[in-house]
């Protein structure tokens, strides 16, 4: 299988157009330790099938511009079979919009919850009937998906994709005064890539908000491990004076601490493992920043656009 990723920031990218932290500075002045990163985003492919993309970031014009890589037939296709989302979140959906001028109905995977919200939330599924149409695929928690549920493909793939539940947490668009999360179940979910003719897998979560022993066990089975590299610490929008949510109360667990991913990640025997998803405000961007060193020395990799992983 391949997996390649096609954006490695959070959202917002890097540099973020509001942004004045030190890193998207150092962007914007061209300094050699960093460079631009489009928002989360990846596409994978089975040794035999199509390209599937993972979440549609509002950069995904460029992003799938870069995935082409086979001789067109015909004067209008697609570089994609389907798109799977794993949350309902604006960085992670409002590259649908974009994806209109489909000359076929689009085929999208997700949750119920996500579904909900992108029906009465960010109401995109509305709007998209009346240009390109859709065609849903609801998927499930503890199931695997099956990628020719849409009439619109006969795609032969050799890629099995698992979901998995992660801590449900409804985008902030969804959220009422007295948030019930147990009506966002399956708000958030992850995906394990499997390649039946290679054995490869891969697993991908990009907002991990703790590490249950169900999660550690199928990251630890996993050769490849691509995770939730948002924010170093909890309090690092509000020492930047940018927010006032903590990186826990956006779903994401920081890096750093005892109980931060990168001591739970030093514990598994993963073959790769890579942050990725990761915010313009979090020092690893930075080579050579103490911070990098320390993610490096731990044997984990900072995912970059267009990293390829072929399992
Ligand atoms: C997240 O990753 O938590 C969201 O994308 C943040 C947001 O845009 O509100
Ligand atoms: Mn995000
Ligand atoms: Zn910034």
């Amino acid at each position: 299988m391949l997996v390649r990723i096609l954006g490695s920031a959070a959202g917002g990218g890097f540099p973020q157009w509001n942004c004045n932290c030190p890193g998207c500075q150092s962007v914007r002045e061209g300094k050699n330790t960093v460079h631009q990163r489009t928002q989360s985003s990846l596409a994978v492919r089975g040794t035999e099938g199509s390209w599937y993309l993972i979440n549609a970031s509002p950069d995904v014009r460029l992003q799938l511009e870069r995935l082409r890589d086979t001789k067109p037939t015909s004067i209008r296709s697609s570089p994609i079979a389907g798109v799977l989302l794993t949350d309902a979140e604006i960085d992670h959906t409002a590259g649908l919009m974009i994806l209109r001028e489909s000359a076929e109905p689009l085929a999208i995977y997700g949750t119920n919850s996500v579904r909900e919200a992108l029906t009465d939330g960010f109401s995109i599924l509305r709007v998209l009937k009346d240009y390109c149409g859709v065609i849903w695929s609801s998927i499930e928690p503890g199931s695997k998906v099956d990628l020719n549920s849409n009439n619109n493909s006969d795609d032969s793939s050799s890629l099995e994709i698992e979901v998995f539940s992660l801590k449900s947490k409804p985008p902030k668009y969804m959220r009422s005064d007295s948030p019930v999360d147990e009506n966002y179940a399956g708000s958030v979910v992850g995906f394990t890539y499997r390649d039946s003719y290679s054995g490869g897998v891969v697993t991908y979560a990009p907002a991990l908000s703790e590490f249950s022993d169900s999660i550690l066990k199928r990251l630890d089975k996993s050769d490849c491990i691509l995770v939730d590299g948002t924010f170093w610490q909890n309090n690092e929008l509000l020492e930047l004076g940018t927010s006032t949510r903590t990186s826990l109360a956006m779903g994401h667990l920081p890096l750093s601490g005892d109980n931060g991913s990168l001591n739970h990640l030093a514990k598994l025997s993963s073959k790769r493992k890579i942050f990725t998803h990761i915010n313009n405000t979090n020092p690893i961007l930075i080579d050579n920043s103490p911070e990098r060193k320390i993610v490096e020395a731990a044997g984990i990799e900072v995912a970059d656009d267009g990293l390829t992983i072929e399992l």
